[in-house]
């Protein structure tokens, strides 16, 4: 088992450091390209829903990724401390947003439903948001 932990400040700009952080750490498994994209793609469509909408572009808050390795097994926890999701199922639909005059398409969450084997939305109002996300790496020609 190994693991990761990242905080950092609820900004936009964290974005690019906090996927790639995520993929050098995956690096020890030797994923495909496809693997690493689609990593980064989660990690991504996570980070930046908890500053656009758990924390409502308010920079002054923390959002915590951690991953862990168990073997080819890679867990994604991405949490924030905003203003939680009122309606976990509606959110989950394809095209749903409740920012849609900001050129969000709703499909963040769909999107990492469909890259990943599980995918699970913890939220609660005023408490924050915490999803985790499980992707098993597939095993490599050679291996
Ligand atoms: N961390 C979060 N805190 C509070 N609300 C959230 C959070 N993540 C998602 N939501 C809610 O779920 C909705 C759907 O999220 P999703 O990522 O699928 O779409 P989007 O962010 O609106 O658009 P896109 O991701 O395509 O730019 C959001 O519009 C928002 O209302
Ligand atoms: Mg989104």
């Amino acid at each position: 088992m190994n693991q990761m932990k990242i905080t950092c400040k609820a900004e936009l700009v964290n974005d690019g450091f906090v996927r790639n952080s995520v993929a050098s750490f995956v690096m020890s498994k030797n994923p495909t390209i496809d693997e690493i994209v689609e990593i980064k793609t989660m990690v991504s469509e996570a980070f930046t829903n908890a500053i656009i909408h758990g924390y409502n572009g308010e920079t002054d808050r923390e959002v915590s990724i951690e991953a862990t390795l168990n073997e080819d097994t890679l867990r994604l926890i991405i949490e924030d401390q905003g203003c939680g999701i009122e309606d976990i199922k509606q959110a989950s639909t394809p095209l749903f947003s409740t920012k849609p005059r900001d050129e969000h398409a709703g499909m963040g969450l769909s999107i990492i439903e469909a890259l990943s084997d599980e995918f699970e939305i913890q939220s609660s109002k005023q408490q924050g948001t915490k999803l985790t996300i499980t992707k098993t790496l597939k095993k490599k020609h050679g291996q």
